[in-house]
């Protein structure tokens, strides 16, 4: 047994931040690795979507690792608010390709200064580029020089005897087309690009990961995305996954939960990863302060309000005190609302103001990433148990 003590805490609450264990994701695992094998005479793009939290960038990194082990080569960003114009993407793209080009041909040179001997590539893309540029004839410029970068970067890639180049992007929900026909339509031009090339079997795939708006802000950019990507919805894990995923970190560390405390814990968190791994950080940090190498239900009930505090420091706080004090109060009063789903009705009841500031806000709201619209009227939280936290922080400001 080794000495707890000294251990590292073996849980990894956070963002974007790899667990020791990475639980009940096998089926989306297996279904990516099919794609990546059905390219490029299928094209290769996924759609992850879920809320906060739920583990779709540490299964993004996962999935990126995977296809680097199956040949491809992966560029993998998070977009930010900026990029969200015709030429901070296409600049954005650009970088990235170029990024890669620089990547495997170092990679070359290196493997042929080892092997002594200056091996010429084979190039397996045989598509001209003129052959793509004829598919999109009727696009901009813009979408000639993106794709000519994706073009560019497909080619090289193949040439040092890779599979494919695959772009990666988190939080995608944030590209959005402009509804009017002058403004700016990043998310088109660059699923066009893409899409040029993949009608030529050139080995490009995008996988595009985000919160449940970007299926619907993929769907106004082109009717075709349903078809043209395989749709994958993270959520919280499955019972015995969320076992898993808070038991298997103890291994091998001389720590053991009660079978008590691990209903507890899948039960209080509702199987979300995020919360899974708060809630047996905070365990085992009592465990340790305790000097004891057992989560016990005593334990728990002593670190149980305290994993709330640290909950809504770290998970919650920060996304409200981010808004402007009109969306603040218009959230707030949402804590007074029936849950699920939110009805801008209901919230018209709540506060003083009219329908159309209600639904300004509330469309405000859903650009800041907080809520997302279900349907007309209708909407929901993007962060899990969100409307319980409302509820508490409305409690603490009310006793205040
Ligand atoms: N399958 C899983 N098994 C165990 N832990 C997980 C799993 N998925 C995610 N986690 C943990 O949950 C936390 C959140 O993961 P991650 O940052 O990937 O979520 P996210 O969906 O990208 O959130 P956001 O929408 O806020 O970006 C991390 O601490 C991570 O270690
Ligand atoms: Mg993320």
């Amino acid at each position: 047994m080794t000495d707890m003590l000294s251990s590292r805490n073996p849980y990894r609450p956070g963002a974007g931040v790899s667990p020791l264990f990475l639980a009940g994701r096998d089926d989306t695992q297996r279904r990516f690795k099919a794609i990546l094998t059905a390219s490029p005479e299928l094209p290769a793009n996924v759609r992850l979507t879920g809320l906060r939290g739920v583990g779709k960038t540490v299964l993004l990194k996962d999935l990126e690792e995977k296809a680097e082990g199956q040949g491809w080569l992966c560029s993998r960003v998070q977009v930010q608010p900026r990029h969200n114009t015709d030429s901070s993407i296409t600049d954005l793209v650009t970088e990235l390709g170029r990024a890669t080009v620089r990547r495997v041909s170092n990679a070359t040179r290196v493997r042929q200064a080892v092997e002594g001997a200056a091996t010429a590539a084979l190039e397996h893309v045989r598509v001209a580029w003129r052959d793509v540029e004829l598919s999109f004839a009727a696009g901009g410029d813009s979408e000639r020089d993106i794709a000519k970068e994706l073009y560019d970067t497909v080619a090289a890639v193949d040439r040092h005897r890779h599979r494919g180049w695959l772009l990666m992007l988190d939080e995608a929900q944030v590209l959005r087309d402009d509804t009017d026909r002058n403004g700016s339509h990043p998310l088109s031009l660059l699923i066009a690009a893409v899409n040029a090339l993949q009608e030529k079997e050139l080995p490009i795939g995008l996988t595009l990961c985000g919160l449940p708006t970007l299926r619907t802000n993929l769907l106004k950019a082109r009717t075709y995305t349903e078809r043209m990507f395989r749709g994958e919805e993270i959520g919280r894990l499955a019972e015995p996954q969320a076992v898993e995923a808070f038991v298997r970190p103890l291994e091998d560390t001389g720590v053991e939960a009660d079978p008590d405390v691990v209903s507890r814990v899948v039960r209080e968190t509702e199987c979300y990863p995020y919360f899974i791994q708060l809630w047996g950080a905070a365990l085992w940090d009592a465990a340790r302060d305790a000097g004891v190498v057992r989560f016990s239900e005593p334990l728990l009930d002593s670190i149980e309000k305290e994993i709330y505090r640290q909950l809504d420091i770290d998970f919650y706080d920060g996304r409200v005190e981010a808004l402007t004090p009109a969306e603040q109060d218009l959230i707030l009063a949402t804590a007074r609302c029936p849950y699920p789903p939110l009805r801008t009705a209901d919230i018209h009841e709540r506060i003083e103001h009219g329908a159309g500031y209600v639904n300004v806000l509330m469309g405000r709201l859903t650009e800041q990433g907080v809520v997302f619209r279900i349907q007309k009227g209708q909407y929901e939280y993007t962060a899990p148990k969100f409307h319980e936290y409302l509820k508490r922080r409305t409690d603490r400001l009310q006793t205040r």
